[in-house]
């Protein structure tokens, strides 16, 4: 089989090389990928975000298969424009990706079908955003979210409601641009997050494992929300703890897109608040995490390959996705200044040569690029390691001596990934 996967991150890492551990593979081809994709597929200089591009290189390559790593190019359409072409992507239509594009098609789309989330209300205007503060239907502590993609950028959990009112007309008037033009306002719920997995054809779904993520940038959940500084897999919850999750949630949201005349394919990703009243979807994505993916996939014991062209291609086979008993415990090297602007071009020392492993834990480039003296750190997340172990004590040793094998100037990580008192999740 020949696949062409789509973007240049750590999860496309973790992704590229997952694919290539697979029997099936014939080539893999990555648009853009990146210094450490480039080790395991052909690259082509194509943006994420070039939609024809993306397709004339699938048609012209004849590959049998597009794996979208990022969601932007979902929500603008690629799986629909590939379609038309005849090429199989794993990866939601433009529609379902509505899910993770607008907040308020999800938080609609789950009350049609059942789907248990928070109160919430959708405003388009600063006097709606009032009323609906003001009613007091919401509760004393309102999260405030841009219903369009904003890069993990778009969710304030304001301390009061003259704040959640100020951040709500902020967002209205265009601080985030047209992401924030419908606001979500929504109940703040509390408990412990987890994002659960599955991947579907439209009909037939698979379990595909769980993870926790970390995403305040400073030990102790302190500090500002970022995309994501570590995550460990397994999350927490049992075997029938998470058949009860894809009951209420996942089972539904297959069922309503197939409902809806509009199936979903792919991996759908559901971030949950597991609150007293149960769990709650807090968010869906239609791909997988990141930095999920490289806790999530390094775990696995199945062929993920079949599996990704089942789904694409409405015949998802019924053998369960298998993971590893160990633990995995990720850690994002990060620039110092990250989530804030972020300097590029420190060159990096200590990277594992020509392949992903040392010894048992994995170093994915997350934001690099190759300069005139080697790698060079290039974006805020630099590089995810993980770390694979019998338990999370051993995984979170391997990552973190692996971890501090890694140097450059300007190298920032949090600390307590993994750890047993932790702050978030
Ligand atoms: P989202 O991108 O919607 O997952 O939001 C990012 C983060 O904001 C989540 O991981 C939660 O930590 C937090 N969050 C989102 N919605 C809520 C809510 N209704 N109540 C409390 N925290 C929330
Ligand atoms: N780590 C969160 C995300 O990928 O959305």
């Amino acid at each position: 089989m020949k696949v062409l996967l789509v973007g240049g991150g750590g999860r496309e890492h973790a992704l590229a090389w997952a694919i290539r551990r697979s029997p099936e593979l014939g080539e893999l081809i990555a648009a853009p990928g990146s210094p450490g994709i480039g080790r395991l597929a052909r690259q082509l200089p194509i943006g994420a975000g070039d939609i024809e591009g993306l397709v004339e290189a699938a048609v012209a390559e004849r590959v049998d298969l597009v794996v979208a790593g990022p969601e932007a190019p979902l929500a603008a359409g690629l799986a629909d424009r590939l379609a038309e072409r005849g090429v199989p992507c794993f990866g939601p239509r433009q529609r379902p990706a509505r899910l993770e594009a607008s907040k308020a098609f999800a938080n609609d789309f789950c009350n049609r079908h059942g789907i248990p989330t928070g109160r919430y209300q959708v405003v388009r205007g600063a006097d709606a955003a009032r009323a609906a503060l003001r009613s007091g239907s919401l509760g004393s502590q309102v999260v405030v979210k841009a219903s369009g993609l904003a890069g993990g950028k778009g969710v304030f959990l304001p301390d009061t409601l003259d704040e959640a009112e100020e951040q709500a007309i902020r967002l209205l008037e265009g601080s985030l641009g047209g992401a924030g033009a419908t606001v979500v306002l929504e109940e703040r719920l509390s408990g412990p997050e987890l994002s659960v997995f599955a991947i579907t054809d439209g009909t037939r779904i698979l379990e595909c494992g769980t993870a926790e993520d970390y995403k305040r940038r400073f030990e102790g959940g302190l500090g500002p929300n970022t995309g994501g500084m570590g995550c460990v897999s397994p999350g927490r919850g049992d075997a029938a703890f998470l058949r009860d999750v894809h009951a209420r949630v996942i089972a539904p949201a297959v069922a309503g897109m197939r409902a809806e005349g509009t199936p979903y394919r792919g991996v759908l990703y559901a971030g949950l608040m597991l609150t007293d009243e149960g769990p709650k979807v807090l968010e869906f994505n239609v791909r997988f995490g990141d930095p999920e993916a490289q806790a999530l996939l390094p775990r696995l014991a199945t062929d993920l390959l079949p599996v990704f062209f089942g789904a694409a291609t409405g015949q998802l086979g019924g053998a369960p996705i298998d993971f590893a008993p160990d633990h995995s415990v990720t850690v994002i090297l990060a620039a110092r200044e990250y989530p804030g602007p972020c300097p590029s071009g420190a060159p990096i020392r200590g990277l594992p040569d020509a392949v992903e492993t040392d010894g048992p834990a994995f170093v994915f480039h997350a934001g690099t690029r190759a300069g005139a003296a080697g790698i060079e750190a290039a974006g805020g997340r630099v590089i995810a390691v993980t770390g694979l172990g019998p338990d999370r004590a051993a995984a979170r040793g391997a990552a973190y001596s692996a971890a501090d094998r890694i140097q450059w100037e300007g190298k920032a990580f949090r600390t307590d990934i993994g750890a047993p008192s932790e702050g978030d999740p």
